[in-house]
């Protein structure tokens, strides 16, 4: 007796299931377990997988609506980019030549320019312009691969602005393939007119952005977690400021996650342990005592290697340190206006091999099944495992580690989402 499902694809060199390890994402020596299949295919039925199997075997006990021979080319799952501030207008191509000259991220940040010069496009532009400038990028990160984002505001920094910039990611939530996933990140920046007022500007995100987000996000169905996050850096927010932002958004019913060690310690990572926050975000400067607690704690550490690239730095996230005390390891884009405009996970697994010290397989698990549990959707998408929806991707090569030995191209042939061809090269 065979079973009717809607696609199988066959012919697979390998499929890489990417399985969750007890019940949750891949922590400590358990990062890189992928499962793989050799000459695999792939049974999806009603957009979810139903089978990751041997193809000759599957061939004989599914009947399909369709087939799509994968001839002789890897499976993986769709990639989940858990960072991104992919929501804004313009770009700041002088400030990446004046870095080049030797101003630091933080100096032009605190001359006005930076994150607020960001804001100043943002604050004037239509909510229509929004969506089509982030649109377009929306699809350079599909057809790399990125099934899943994360996409936070943060670039209006007051209570209009900001619903612009949610109304905007909700658009494009409502028509575009990939599954968006919200943030509200009131707390990127102190706006101009809170210059030197920074706790009056944290009055404003408790008392009214808070509230105000939260209203609008009733207007909306929403099917992902809604996060609320903070810039917890010297020159952003500091420890007790960011604790209040973060509780704020938890009061209104968003989860947590945090801008934590880009550039200083003063203790963002410990906050995020304590608040059970899903991830902590960046990474680079944590102290020993914080990522030994991170290793204990269910909160998910997400690495940015673009971002110290970016910027020309040679200090990245001590991945091996993370994995070693037990953490769950994601990586993500961090995609923005100004210190990393990437739009591609498979360069961020490049880039995590070579500085971070992290294997291929490590790296892949890391931008599928744990960046998925970095977005509160760990039971849903990262992986190839029966249930989850049918986020995949077909590559233009035989093996899965040619996504991170090769770089600045797209080895990405095939996407499917929800088990229907989305983009196709
Ligand atoms: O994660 N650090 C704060 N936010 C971004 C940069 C945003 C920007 O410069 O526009 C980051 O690196
Ligand atoms: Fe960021």
């Amino acid at each position: 007796m065979t079973q009717r499902v809607d696609l199988l694809i066959t012919n697979a060199s390998q499929v890489c299931v990417v399985p969750s390890v007890n019940g949750g994402p891949q922590r400590g020596k358990a990062l890189g377990t992928l499962g793989i299949v050799t000459d695999g295919a792939v049974a999806v039925d009603g957009g979810q997988i139903v089978e990751v199997g041997a193809a000759a075997d599957l061939r004989l006990r599914y009947d399909a609506a369709r087939t799509i021979n994968a001839d002789g080319r890897a499976v993986v799952p769709g990639f989940v980019d858990p960072h991104t501030h992919l929501a804004w207008v313009g770009d700041r191509a002088a400030e990446f030549e004046q870095r080049i000259g030797g101003a630091t991220y933080m100096e032009i940040m605190a001359a006005g320019g930076g994150i607020n010069s960001t804001v100043r496009a943002v604050r004037a532009a239509s909510v229509e312009q929004l969506v089509d400038e982030t649109r377009a990028r929306l699809n350079r990160v599909l057809r790399n691969g990125t099934t899943t984002v994360e996409i936070k505001t943060g670039y209006g920094l007051d209570t209009v602005s900001e619903l612009k910039l949610l109304d905007a990611i909700f658009r494009l939530a409502a028509e575009h393939p990939a599954t968006i996933v919200p943030t509200f990140m009131g707390a990127h920046a102190v706006p101009p007119e809170y210059d030197g007022r920074t706790d009056a500007f944290v009055d404003l995100i408790v008392h009214e952005m808070t509230p105000a987000v939260a209203e609008r996000l009733r207007s909306y169905s929403q099917e992902t977690p809604v996060f609320v996050d903070v810039f917890c850096e010297p020159g952003a927010f500091d420890l007790a400021q960011s604790r209040r932002v973060l509780e704020a958004g938890l009061t209104h019913g968003m989860r947590a996650k945090i801008h934590a060690d880009e550039f200083a310690s003063i203790g963002g990572a410990r906050l995020a342990v304590e608040l059970s926050a899903v991830s902590a975000d960046h990474l680079v400067t944590t102290p020993d005592a914080d990522i030994v607690a991170l290793g204990q704690a269910d909160t998910v550490a997400v690495a940015l290697p673009a971002t110290p690239f970016g910027l020309g730095h040679t200090h990245y996230t001590p991945a091996r340190a993370l994995i070693g005390a037990g953490a769950a390891l994601a990586l993500a884009t961090d995609c923005n206006p100004g210190t990393a405009w990437c739009e591609s996970m498979p360069f961020v697994m490049a880039l995590a091999c070579r500085y971070l010290r992290i294997t291929p397989a490590e790296a892949l698990a890391a931008a599928t099944l744990n960046a998925a549990y970095a977005v509160g959707l760990g039971d849903q998408v990262g992986s190839l495992e029966p249930g989850k929806q049918a986020d995949l991707l077909i590559l233009d090569v035989d093996d899965y580690r040619h996504l991170a030995y090769r770089f600045g191209g797209n080895l990405v042939q095939t996407v499917i989402k929800g088990g229907q061809v989305v983009a196709s090269v």
